[in-house]
């Protein structure tokens, strides 16, 4: 490997090459990063009509103690759906079973409750009589108490807000919420929220997956979708609308596409929250009147338009502007860094996306001349024929072809918009849940953007979150359950590219390649303490070893450091290998010192492997 660091023939890499993009999938927010613990908060899940779906509520009793039933009678407008619950045991009746009848909630796929922490309860609850509730964190079965209170109150006549806070004595990561009495009546239940005190910032992000996005640096976040923003159907689309403002109030939507529910409690305040939490830009993918299955012909679009124009007022306009004021109000008076927005996802083709497009690219380029507008249309081979700053390309494809596609933009177009490879990955039966092949193949992709960073602005993995209990996608970068987390070798694949957002790309070339299983780069790069490092990154996707001869050329003399100097490796014995909850560590890079640096060194690349050489120079 030749190459050049006299940076004569160097590159910028952008800023924002390297980033990451969320989306409402395999519930990565709903049940994930977002840490409500109730499942179904508001009992909406099965859409405004009764009986409404209550799922995974279920009741504590038997039926000649307690009837649970649905009606219309909440306080709140735009989710009215109200938990009802008679009991027909105490005073009189035959006495309630010990510990009382009522109502439990499991989460999602049980809540994670852990000793010494703390929870706060909210919820709303109307009864004609005075109410004595106990309200408990159990064990899965309902047996082991880890948090207790009661609930008492004279007067509910009409809806009234209870909140409470529930100091856990016990761990159990499968926990329930229950709530139960003793007293016999008709007591209504609504918005039922449990969220642990202990968040990123108190913000509602869940620490430990929040700190895995974090440490990507990731230099971008797309969101809140892919599909997710389009529905299978118009009416189960995002609406940012409906997400903002009181959680209470939300009405919450299913999501058809990946088939669930969400109560949008991480709506489109939280998103750009998220994104400034994370210290990087959010782009905003928005629903451009176009669904899987239906669309809105362009001579009806104007109302999508004032939505995204809303949308972007109340991300960016000032304290007094009427949306920027509802924002303000929610505790955020300072603009969000919104300067991206793309319009909608993979619907380049659909009958009235280009009509359309125009449309919302003349009206946001008049209100916000500085936001950068992403077209659903592939410009990777030829130019588009209408105006945008960057096209989007997703790559979702074998090892092989993923590998093979990194040369794809050499001959991009070198005027006119860059690429936003705002998806890729390694899918199919070489993918797995997220084998050690897929991201060795993606790294290798990756490399080929780097060199071609002058056609590429960004690059983000897809899908970045599972929850083990709803794999509607494999394979994805972060994988969880209710307490665990770890990352597959795609996720510390990226950790390698983590530096290349605003360094340079140096000239390097491979001298021999005989099987067209390498391929590397080049880049030097400043860390926090102004020490500038060259890196040089090798995917060797083949399997043999190989010995590579490295040769910089153009470094002052001398200024090659050995201390300090590292070799990281992502590897491991067998390509399908991957990483999981009982072995989570099996494929992750693994770091040591390098002894002996020079302008010229041999270094040995495993089969199948990424390999980074970083110097200190
Ligand atoms: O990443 C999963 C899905 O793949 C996205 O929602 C969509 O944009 C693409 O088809």
């Amino acid at each position: 490997l030749y190459v050049n660091a006299s940076e004569t023939s160097a590159k910028k890499i952008p800023n924002t090459l390297f980033g990451i993009f969320f989306e409402e999938i395999n519930h990565a927010g709903a049940g994930g990063l977002w840490a409500e613990l109730v499942s179904n908060r508001g009992f909406e899940a099965g859409g405004p009509n009764v009986p409404s779906n209550i799922d995974p509520w279920s009741f504590i009793g038997n039926e000649s103690s307690v009837i649970v039933s649905t009606d219309r009678s909440s306080c709140f407008e735009r989710n009215k759906i109200a938990l009802r619950m008679e009991v027909l045991c105490g005073e009189g009746s035959k006495a309630c079973p010990a510990g009382g009848v009522g109502i439990y909630n499991p989460g999602f796929w049980g809540m994670n409750i852990e000793q010494g922490k703390a929870y706060k309860l909210v919820f709303y609850v109307r009864s004609s009589r005075p109410i004595n509730l106990s309200v408990s964190l159990t064990g899965s079965t309902g047996l082991q108490t880890l948090a207790t209170t009661s609930i008492v109150a004279s007067d509910v006549s009409n809806w009234t807000k209870m909140e409470a806070t529930l100091q856990a004595k016990g761990s159990d990561a499968k926990a329930r919420l229950q709530l139960t009495t003793t007293r016999k009546g008709v007591i209504w239940f609504d918005q039922v929220s449990l969220m642990p005190t202990d968040t990123y910032k108190g913000r509602g992000f869940r620490n430990d997956l929040f700190a895995m996005l974090k440490d990507l640096k990731p230099g971008f976040m797309r969101f809140p979708g892919g599909c997710f923003v389009e529905g299978d159907w118009l009416r189960n689309a995002f609406r940012w609308k409906e997400t903002i403002g009181p959680w209470e109030e939300r009405p919450g939507h299913f999501g058809d596409v990946w088939h669930y529910w969400t109560d949008d409690g991480l709506g489109h305040f939280e998103f750009l929250q998220l994104a400034e939490d994370l210290g990087t830009a959010p782009i905003w993918v928005f629903n451009n009147g176009v669904s899987h299955n239906d669309e809105v012909e362009t001579s009806s679009i104007f109302p999508f338009i004032q939505e995204i124009l809303d949308g972007l007022e109340f991300a960016r306009g000032d304290a007094h502007s009427k949306w920027g004021s509802v924002r303000a109000a929610l505790g955020h008076p300072e603009p969000f860094d919104l300067k991206y927005v793309a319009v909608g996802n993979e619907d380049c083709g659909k009958k009235y996306y280009l009509g359309s497009y125009l449309r919302f690219y003349d009206a946001i380029k008049r209100a916000y001349p500085d936001i950068k507008i992403i077209s659903n249309c592939d410009g990777s081979s030829k130019p588009l024929d209408h105006p945008a700053d960057f096209y989007d390309y997703h790559i979702y494809s074998s090892a092989s072809s993923v590998f093979g596609t990194a040369q794809k933009f050499d001959k991009a177009p070198r005027s006119g918009p860059k690429a936003f490879v705002s998806e890729y990955a390694v899918t199919g039966d070489d993918a797995g849940k997220g084998s050690l092949i897929a991201a060795i193949a993606e790294a290798g992709f990756l490399i080929g953007l780097e060199k071609n960073c002058d056609a590429v602005e960004m690059a983000s993995y897809a899908p970045l979150f599972v929850n083990t209990n709803d794999r509607t996608w494999d394979p994805d970068a972060i994988v969880f359950d209710s307490s665990k987390v770890y990352g597959t070798p795609s996720y510390w694949m990226q950790h390698f590219f983590r530096e290349s957002n605003g360094a340079t790309l140096l000239d390097s070339s491979l001298r021999s390649n005989p099987a067209n299983s390498l391929i590397a780069s080049a880049i030097t790069w400043k860390d926090a303490d102004s020490r500038k490092h060259l890196r040089i990154k090798v995917v060797n996707f083949g399997s043999n070893n190989v010995t590579l001869q490295i040769s910089v050329d153009g470094l002052e003399v001398n200024s090659l450091q050995s201390s300090g100097s590292t070799k990281v490796v992502l590897t491991s014995g067998n390509p399908k290998d991957e990483n999981s909850f009982q072995t989570p560590n099996k494929i992750v890079p693994i770091k040591s010192q390098l002894d002996e640096v020079g302008e010229e060194m041999d270094v040995v690349v495993s089969p199948h492997s990424l390999t980074s050489i970083d110097l200190l120079i």
